[in-house]
Order: C-alpha cells, then structure tokens, then sequence
C-alpha cells in the first residue's frame, strides 16, 4: 500500500478503531494454548478482541492463519492483525541463550542464527520477535543477564546490530524475516540491587556512555520497535519518561517506528506512584510517546475518552496510528496477511540449523581451567555425572517455542563418539536443593534425600570405575530469565556436595558449568582440572559440547561478563571508574579503594578465555603517536598459532582516555576481531581508532572527545596486554 493510501484508510477509520490499532491483548484470547509472558489481567471485552491490532505469545501455521481469517473478516476496514512472539534464541532450532551468544564474540554467526529464527518463526505466522534485549548489564544477581549479551556496550552494539539485521533482512516484505524489537529501553539491567523490576538510578554520563549506547547502535539498523522498560529511571518510570522517549529516543536517536510498552508496563505506572489511575497512565504514556500498550488495558479503557475530551489530541492518536499501519506495511499484511505461514509442514529443524546452532555452541563455550591439558579428551573411560549430563533442559525459558525434545544431551552426544564399554551416566543427585525457589515455583522433590543417596551410591561408583570424570553441573534454566532474582550465586548446595564426594575417588575432574548468570566459581575451580562455561546452549547443546570435549573443535568463547571471587562484588564490571586511591598491583592494599577481604577485580574477568593452542601477540604498534580529530590511527599487531592444533582467537582494542574533564574508565573495549589460525600460522590484526571512538559525555554535557593522552592495548582479554600511548592533538 502506498502512503496516500495508507493515510486515506487512517482518515477512514473511527477514532475507537484508532485506538485499538495501539491495543495489544494476549494471545489467549484467541487460544487458551498461548503462552502467557507477564502477569494476566482477566478477560478483554468482545469489541477489544475484534479490533485490538496485536497479539502475542501465539504461533503455528493453521492457528495463526485461522485466527487472522476470522480477524480480518470482522474488522470494519479489514486491517490485519500482527502477531508478535518471544523469539529469544531460538525458535524451532534453539540457538545458545544471548548471553552464550555475546560470550563467541562472533557477530556474523549471531546473524546467522537471527536470519534461522525469522524464518522458523516466519514460517509459523509470527511477524515480530521481541528482541534483541539490548540491556547493557553488571549484575549476576539480576537473573535476566541470561537475556543479555554481556556487561560491554561495544559488544553489546554488535550483537544487537547483527541480530536486528538478521531478523529484519534487506527488506521486510521478503517472508522470510520477521520484524525486530530492541528492549527494554532503558536502563533495564541496572535494576539496584539486582533485584528484578527495580528502580533505577543512574547519573546522565553513565547512562550515555553506557547504558544507552546498544540500544542507539542497534537503532541505526532501523528496527520495526522499541519496547520500554519495567524500572524507572532516576524517578520517572521509563513507560512515562519523556526525556527518555521524545528526547533520547525520538530526537537524538531518530527513532521512527514503534514505540511498544513492555507487559502491563503503562498500568504499573500506577504501582509506581506515577499514575493515579488507568486513565492518568494512558495520559502518560501517550504524551511520553507509547504507541501501543502491551496488555496493560490501560488505552482499551481510556485512551478513546482521552481524545474525545481533548485531553490527547487527534494528531498525537493519528501519528501513533500511523506508526503501526506503517509497520503492518512494511511487512507487507496489506497484500498478504498470510504472510511466510508454510501451511504443509510448518518450521521444521534442519540439518543445515542444527548445524549452525551446533557451531554456534561450540563457539560459545568459555574454557576457564585446563591444568596439566586435562583437554581435550584421549581415549579413556569416562563417567558423565551430575543432573546435566543426560538433561534435556538445555534452553532457557524464553525459547518456549522450542520443544526440548529436540535438544541433544551430552550424554546422547557422547555415545556417538564413545563405544557403549567406555562411558558410563549418572545423573548424581537432584538438580536442585529441596524446595528451592524457581521462576516456575518451588522445586519439591518426594523423598528427597533418599532419592539423593541413591543417586550419589551409583555415581560414586561410575567415578571408581572411570579415568576422568565429566562433571555436568549449574543452575537450573528457571533460575534466570525473568524474575529470577538471587543473593547467592553459587552452584547449588547438593551438586557442590557431589562435586566434593567425587572427588574423593581421585579421578581426573572435568566440570561443565550451565548457566544463564555469572557464578561464583571458586571451590568448583579448586576440585577441577578443566572448568569450562557452557550457558544454556539449546538444541545442539550436547554435540556442540562434545565437538569442544573431543577436541574435534578448540574452544574460542570468551566471558561476555565478568565472574567474580563473591556476589559481594556485584555489580562487577571490568571497565570500572578510577579512584583516587586505586589498589596497587603488588603493594599493601590499606587505605586504597579495595575490599579487606577479597581482590576488586573478577576470578575470571571479562574477555577471558582459554584455547587448546596458544597464541602468540607479537608487536602490538600504533601507526602514530600523535593524531588529530580528522585523522586515524592504525593499531596493529601480529597473531601467530603457537600452539599444534587450529583454533580462532578475539583480539581485543581496549582504549583509556587517561585525562579528561569527566573521569573515565580505566579501560573500555573498542572493537575486536575473531580469527581463526592454523598451527604456526600469522596475521596481522588491525583496528582504525578514529576521533569518534573517543568520544564521551564531558562535563560540558556535550558528546565529544578532548585531546590528551590515551592508552591503547591489544590483547586477549581486559586484564592483560601491555599499554601503548597517542595523544588527541
Ligand atoms: C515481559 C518481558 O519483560 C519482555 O522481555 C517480553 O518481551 C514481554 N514480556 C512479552 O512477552
């Protein structure tokens, strides 16, 4: 449809008809089937239902396609309805969860594997995904970093970036891609306390430089959407925040699609003390910029009499209206509002998906430990042992459109590898301790410490028999994701004690951690000799695993958050501000900036990983020393595969402004390559700073650089490499 025509068909519309085009309900309104993702609010009224523009949490070919036949049939202008859905990581095929994603430091696979779900999701009549969640985070506890893509806003931008594109393609109207949505804007992850939903407060250079920079990269891809966020930010909830939508978002960023409320987000504003009530939230919402409210009810109630009263004027309704026709457009509804629905088969799991869902786990995997080359594996005896060895549950609770029956344990892996007489299973004991809180509710297991001593007899004894031990131990996936909150982020009391019984028989142990947070890894890295971070890795979980075990393939992953020594330390970040009494290297830490009773830093920092070969950086250089804002430097260096296997190795630029009219970190990531290198192979890296790169939120309260001195290293992870100088001129 062309614009003119667009705008007729608006001009055409009643003002009630307006309304509902910026009224989203649930799914189960259709179909008691769907999935609920936010807390339900009771029944929408019949006229809600027959006009409202969206829906979400619904998906499948035939459903889909006879829900939009009925919609369509009924609605006065026959304007269709889209369908929106949580396409997270994964939605046939089930990718790593983000934050495995963010830990391959691989954006072009990251495309990849969003180009796979829009066309699973495509193929099943979803027309938009919720995500990328673009939520910059620092904190373990907040139980949603499993949604991220790590604590850097560089890394952050990329991911976010390759998945927009790969979601939305060239074009929207090709079927086989979906529209985008970056979330939750903004600040979501800085939730205090890690406590999820909660208020944020941030001072304006920490939430520019920071916290809104993947959102504004991910924004110049042009996504369909926008979603706000739960948390209010420095007083004002983001759903009502005008400085955050129509300054920021709208003005700065030059945002022009759709502006969606997170769940019920707009009637919160009520909880939140900032709305009086369903009526005054509309109001708000409308006058910061919300086009459509997710679910809340709030404009199916009000929104109409607002207009009528003057209190929102017509053009203010008219250009929110605009907006979603627009996206409907875009994805071509007009023409067919059947779009991409495959009526045969549905989306199916291909082998050319799980191949790519495999690779894309064994990219994902974060080698911590490997002492004396425990890995890869030779030919030997193993025992799998632990509640992950043979679990299905390998994908987060966001990739509810993928059935875990797909999923390849580890230990269905294993056998294909291993001859049935070397490998033994032993589940060990329960994944949880007795009535442990989940997102899903208390986890209650019937005789459990029955239960549990049998599991730990038939474990033991699988550990006598075996030469090395693969320990397959974590969190539960219920216990990250959405209102997972925690205090303590270690492994699970039952699986520790297991870990410690093994132990006793003496055997090689190699620990496979899965998680969706960061975990407090010490006493497991101590009664391990490989410890390796395998998230919640999906579908191909179990052979993308194995293709690191074997050594079929070298691990590459790197942290995309920081491990700290104690959830004390949280939030933990390694680009931090300096003190005035930074922690000296090797000196006496008294009356410094340190804690008494443990390092500042990580056990395992951001960046950080290990290869089966090694790497060596020879001759990290500037081109110049000196650089004025119109011209570049080239830092460069050569990477060389010491080691006698292949493997792919992120050379990471990290920058220090040194002095500056407003402090800044102590270093910050600037841009990284992957590469991959046969043994005894070289390349150079190198990487373009330009006057852009170190720009800042100054004192001045303007986004520039300032000349000075920098500091720049090369190197593989935030902790190391050694520092090389230019200055602005
Ligand atoms: C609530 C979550 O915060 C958000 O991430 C999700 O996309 C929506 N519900 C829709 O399910």
């Amino acid at each position: 449809m062309d614009k003119k025509a667009l705008e007729a068909l608006l001009n055409d519309m009643s003002t009630e008809e307006k309304v509902m085009q910026l009224v989203q309900i649930p799914g189960s309104e259709y179909e008691a089937s769907a999935e609920i993702t936010g807390i339900e609010r009771g029944q929408v009224k019949d006229n809600v239902k027959k006009l409202a523009g969206s829906t979400l949490g619904i998906w499948g070919s035939k459903r889909l396609r006879k829900i939009q036949e009925q919609y369509i049939k009924e609605h006065p202008h026959h304007i269709p309805l889209m369908f929106m859905l949580d396409v997270i990581h994964g939605h046939k095929t089930v990718l790593p969860c983000p934050l495995g994603q963010g830990a391959t430091f691989d954006p072009d696979a990251v495309k990849k594997g969003a180009e796979m779900q829009a066309q699973e999701a495509s193929a099943d009549g979803v027309h938009a995904t919720f995500s990328p969640m673009a939520d910059l985070c620092r904190d373990a506890r907040w139980g949603r970093i499993m949604e991220s893509t790590g604590e850097d806003k560089i890394l952050n931008s990329r991911m976010a970036t390759a998945m927009v594109e790969g979601y939305q393609g060239d074009d929207l109207k090709d079927s086989d891609h979906i529209a985008a949505c970056v979330k939750h804007y903004a600040a979501y992850g800085a939730a205090e306390a890690g406590r999820d939903y909660n208020n944020t407060e941030l001072s304006e250079h920490t939430l520019r430089e920071h916290y809104l920079r993947a959102y504004s990269e991910a924004i110049k891809k042009d996504p369909s959407m926008v979603m706000t966020s739960f948390n209010s930010v420095n007083g004002i909830p983001a759903t009502g925040n005008k400085f955050l939508m129509k300054k920021i978002l709208r003005e700065e960023f030059g945002f022009k699609g759709v502006l969606i409320s997170d769940w019920g987000a707009v009637g919160e504003m009520i909880n939140h003390g900032f709305a009086e009530d369903q009526r005054d939230a509309a109001l708000k919402a409308m006058q910061a910029g919300v086009d459509i409210d997710m679910c809340s009810g709030c404009y199916s109630s009000s929104l109409e009499d607002l207009v009528n009263t003057g209190a929102v004027s017509m053009q203010m309704l008219d250009e929110a209206v605009l907006r979603v026709l627009n996206m409907k457009n875009d994805l071509g509804l007009f023409e067919d509002p059947y779009r991409g629905i495959d009526m045969d088969a549905g989306p199916v799991i291909t082998d050319e998906s799980r191949n790519l869902a495999r690779e894309t786990v064994a990219a994902s995997l974060v080698l911590l430990e490997n002492k004396d080359k425990t890995l890869p594996l030779r030919k030997e005896k193993y025992a799998f042992i632990g509640p992950y060895a043979d679990n299905k549950k390998l994908q987060s609770s966001w990739a509810f459109s993928g059935d875990d029956k797909n999923t390849v344990t580890v230990w269905e892996a294993a056998k294909e590898v291993y001859e049935p007489e070397s490998i033994k299973v032993s589940a060990g004991c329960t994944m949880l301790d007795q009535d442990t809180m989940t997102a899903r509710g208390k986890r209650h297991v019937d005789n459990w410490e029955e239960e549990n001593s049998k599991l730990m007899a038939e474990a033991i004894k699988a550990a006598e028999w075996a030469d090395t031990v693969i320990m397959c131990l974590g969190e539960d996936f219920a216990q990250s994701g959405e209102a997972t909150s925690k205090v303590s982020i270690e492994i699970p009391n039952v699986q520790l004690n297991l870990l410690k019984e093994i132990k006793k028989a003496g055997k090689k142990i190699v620990t496979l951690i899965f998680t969706g947070r960061p975990l407090e890894l010490n006493e497991v890295r101590e009664l391990s000799d490989a410890l390796m971070i395998c998230w919640l890795p999906g579908t191909e979980g179990g052979h993308g695993i194995m293709d690191i075990l074997t050594g079929k393939v070298s691990p590459s992953g790197r942290l995309p958050v920081s491990f700290p020594y104690t959830v004390g330390q949280e939030p933990l970040h390694y680009d931090m501000y300096p003190t005035g009494r930074p922690r000296p290297e090797n000196g006496p830490s008294a009356f410094t900036s340190s804690y008494l009773d443990c390092e500042n830093g990580a056990l395992y920092p951001f960046g950080y990983g290990l290869s089966y070969t090694s790497f060596e950086f020879i001759n990290p250089k500037l081109s110049a020393q000196k650089m004025s804002d119109t011209e570049t430097i080239t830092a460069s260096v050569i990477v060389r595969n010491i080691g006698d296997m292949k493997g792919s190795v992120t050379v990471q630029l990290y920058i220090r402004d040194v002095t500056s009219s407003r402090v800044r970190p102590i270093r910050e990531l600037a841009d990284f390559k992957k590469i991959s290198l046969d043994p005894g192979a070289e390349e150079e890296v190198s990487f373009v700073i330009n006057e852009e790169m170190l720009r800042f939120w100054t004192a001045e309260e303007k986004w520039e650089s300032e000349a000075g001195k920098f500091l720049v290293w090369i190197c593989n992870s935030s902790r190391d490499g050694q520092a090389l100088e230019f200055r602005l001129i």
